[in-house]
């Protein structure tokens, strides 16, 4: 650098900052961008040099990154504000095509929202909710043929507690049910995996043990192109108080072959394995790991279990291996920028899907990260709670819900999903 642009560098430090700033820091670090149909805000090389001084506080509730104080700088107030953060500004206005919006839709209660499938042939969209109260088995179901969508709750039969993860296979919805009771609605439910037929309201278990134990907490789950189900297995339930019975298995990961029903363990290095996906080639799976949330491990704790802040919370990649059964080469791709525990009901759900151009999002406290296959954040969707899942819906894909404590919003853009009525 010429002495003459680190003098202008320096003056422009005293004069706009009125101290002297790292060389390199380039402002302002947020500004408005794109299209106007939403509140889109493009943040200047990933914010990668701030002014002085700046601080993000550590927080054992959910902390985004527009609430780090940036005093120097007053364009970082428009970052807690907008719907959609743009980090590659190039790839992030693509995805958002020329008309995205934002709106969030429907109110909803507190208890964490899960597993949301859409049935293309209904064009409804299925929710879970979770406890509290504890032992609650309707779940949800929003009608997109209505306009605007109206949401109601949902019954199968028989009925099925705490779905957790979901997916769409074969006609049939696929749920990860995280509960287990030996008297809930007069009857015996343990974590393992159910279907739904959406057309008859018919479920049927696949899994509710191996080898005689319970699953902790049946979690997130993922079919592929072979019908095999990839499912994760944390602890919460016990936790959470979504289950009569201690953890008898170690937190893991499986691959379930409901053709045979041999199940197959595929990792346990992971602290609390929760949302799972598939890449759509069928070359990579995604784990994440939310070990930063963990029960207490104490006679009566408090339900819930607390959030550590430089505990586990990154996504893991692998290939997979062995004619499709087995995964390998696991190496971090993300670790998140934010992380929520969810106060007493407690679950921080970084669930994710990948997208039809195999780019990876992630819900992450008030939010949903986009990131490419291989980590890199692209943008972030804001919102103003915590979100726990989301789905795409509609003929071309292009629309996406998402949902978590007390609310269900919807995002309009370019971004595809996967159709898994191909799969
Ligand atoms: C810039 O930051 C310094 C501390 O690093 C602070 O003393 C000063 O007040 C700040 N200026 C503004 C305008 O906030
Ligand atoms: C975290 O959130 C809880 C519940 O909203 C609140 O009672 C508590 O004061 C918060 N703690 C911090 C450190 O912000
Ligand atoms: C959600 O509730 C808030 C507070 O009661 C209200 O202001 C808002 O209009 C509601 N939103 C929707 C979409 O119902
Ligand atoms: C089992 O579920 C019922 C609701 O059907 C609930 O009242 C009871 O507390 C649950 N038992 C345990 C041990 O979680
Ligand atoms: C399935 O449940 C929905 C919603 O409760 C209901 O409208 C529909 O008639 C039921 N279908 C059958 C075949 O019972
Ligand atoms: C639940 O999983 C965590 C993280 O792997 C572990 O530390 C804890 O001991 C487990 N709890 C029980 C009761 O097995
Ligand atoms: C938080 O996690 C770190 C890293 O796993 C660990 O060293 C530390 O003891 C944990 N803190 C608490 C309070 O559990």
């Amino acid at each position: 650098m010429s002495i003459t642009s680190l003098l202008t560098l320096a003056a422009f430090g005293r004069l706009v900052l009125g101290q002297s700033q790292p060389p390199g820091v380039s402002l302002p670090v947020a500004k408005t961008c794109g299209p106007t149909t939403a509140n889109i805000v493009c943040i200047d090389r990933y914010g990668s040099v701030l002014p002085y001084h700046f601080f993000r506080e550590s927080s054992v509730n959910e902390t985004s990154f527009g609430q780090t104080s940036v005093p120097n700088d007053t364009s970082f107030g428009l970052v807690g504000e907008a719907d959609f953060l743009v980090f590659d500004e190039k790839r992030a206005l693509r995805a958002l095509g020329s008309a995205p919006t934002y709106d969030f839709i429907f109110n909803v209660s507190a208890a964490v929202h899960e597993a949301p499938v859409w049935v293309p042939t209904l064009n409804k969209l299925f929710i879970s909710q979770l406890a509290p109260p504890p032992g609650y088995l309707p779940q949800l179901v929003v009608d997109l043929n209505q306009d605007p969508p109206t949401l109601s709750e949902y019954l199968s039969d028989p009925p099925v507690y705490a779905p957790n993860g979901g997916t769409f296979y074969n006609g049939l919805i696929y749920w990860g049910a995280s509960g287990g009771n030996n008297s809930i609605g007069g009857t015996e439910q343990r974590s393992g995996i159910r279907t739904l037929d959406p057309l008859t309201n018919k479920t049927v278990t696949l899994l509710n043990n191996y080898y005689g134990y319970y699953f902790n907490t049946v979690d997130d789950l993922a079919v592929d192109s072979a019908g095999a189900v990839w499912f994760t297995d944390p602890n919460y339930s016990w936790y959470n108080r979504l289950t009569d019975t201690a953890p008898q298995l170690k937190p893991a990961s499986y691959r379930f072959d409901p053709k045979t029903g041999a199940v197959t363990m595929i990792d346990d290095s992971i602290a609390q394995p929760n949302g799972i996906a598939l890449s759509p080639n069928g070359a990579h799976l995604y784990i994440s790991d939310t070990g930063a949330v963990a029960g207490l491990n104490q006679q009566d704790s408090p339900p819930g279990s607390p959030f550590n802040q430089t505990g586990p919370r990154a996504i893991y990649k692998f290939d997979i291996v062995d004619r499709g059964t087995h995964i390998a080469n696991k190496r971090p791709v993300w670790y998140a920028q934010d992380w929520v525990p969810d106060g007493l009901k407690d679950r921080l759900d970084p669930v994710f899907l990948t997208a039809a151009n195999g780019w990876v999002l992630t819900g992450a406290g008030k939010g949903v990260d986009v990131l490419d296959e291989y980590g890199v954040l692209i943008m972030r969707v804001q919102t103003s709670y915590v979100v726990q899942n989301f789905a795409w819906v509609g003929n071309e894909l292009t629309e996406f819900w998402m949902m978590g404590n007390n609310g269900i919003s919807r995002v309009r853009w370019a971004l595809q999903g996967q159709d898994l009525a191909a799969i």
